[in-house]
């Protein structure tokens, strides 16, 4: 099997504080892997390092099979980021902020015009291009947040609270833009508090106070975890469990 994720006992400490404390993690490719885990738990720490972003402490680990520490340019290019607290450029129009992120990404001239159209078409933003981003609805913003992190077709998407504050109907269909993604190939990571979107990984991991305490797929953490309950027991029985350890 071929992992686009593979950690070995990956660290992260913040002076004496550690934020993310040995993970060992594989995510194979082409999967939707959910990443749990209450606030503090080190989800966000994690993924800036499976980024580039932040210098593991210790441990080692592969993003597409480029090692963290001496890959970083590799592995920007070949990953997409969406974090809560987004990035896109409020004052310019939807069409701009696609133009302004794919020429980042090196595109130009036909090519960027064409990856504009169908990104727009794709994120159901057709009526919307003259639109002033910053005057967007939520539902819409974070669908052309969405697609500017996928201009330039990165191999792993990395999804950080990306549907947070968003209703659930534009949840939905933000979902429905990951399966078809996961359905050609990309393989993402995705933390979240909602337990719905949970149940439609494909595989989950849950973290608590730095460390990775179960992974699985969520019928299988169900039934481990579960004591005939829902996510949400198996959720608030790890957060507690490994709280007191
Ligand atoms: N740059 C930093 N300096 C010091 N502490 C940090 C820094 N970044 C994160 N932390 C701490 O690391 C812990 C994990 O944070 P984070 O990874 O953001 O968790 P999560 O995303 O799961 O909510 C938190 O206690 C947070 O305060
Ligand atoms: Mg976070």
């Amino acid at each position: 099997m071929t992992y686009a994720i593979e950690t070995q006992g990956l660290t992260r400490r913040f002076g004496r504080f550690t934020a993310v404390d040995s993970v060992s993690l594989t995510v194979p490719e082409g999967t939707v892997m959910g990443l749990l885990g209450p606030n503090g738990a080190g989800k966000t720490t994690l993924i800036r390092m499976l980024l580039g972003a932040l210098a593991p402490t210790a441990g080692t680990g592969r993003v597409l099979g480029h090692d963290l520490r001496t890959g970083a340019e590799a592995i920007r290019q070949r990953v997409g980021y969406m974090s809560q607290r987004f990035s896109l450029y409020r004052d310019l129009t939807v069409a701009e902020n696609l133009a302004f992120f794919g020429r980042v990404y090196g595109l130009r001239g036909d090519e960027l015009a064409r990856r504009q159209e169908e990104l727009l078409a794709w994120a159901g933003l057709l009526d919307q291009r003259r639109t002033i981003a910053g005057d967007l609805g939520g539902g819409m913003r974070q669908r052309l947040a969405f697609a500017c992190a996928i201009l330039h077709r990165p191999s792993l998407l990395l999804l950080d609270e990306a549907t947070s504050g968003v209703d659930p109907m534009s949840r939905r269909r933000f979902w429905d833009l990951i399966y078809g993604l996961a359905d050609g190939g990309t393989t993402v990571l995705v933390t979240t508090h909602y337990m719905d979107e949970a149940a439609h990984c494909d595989r989950l991991a849950m973290m608590n106070a730095g460390r990775l305490v179960a992974v699985g797929t969520p019928r299988e953490l169900q039934a481990a975890h579960g004591d005939g309950g829902g996510l949400e027991q198996v959720f608030v029985k790890l957060a507690r469990v490994s709280a007191e350890a």
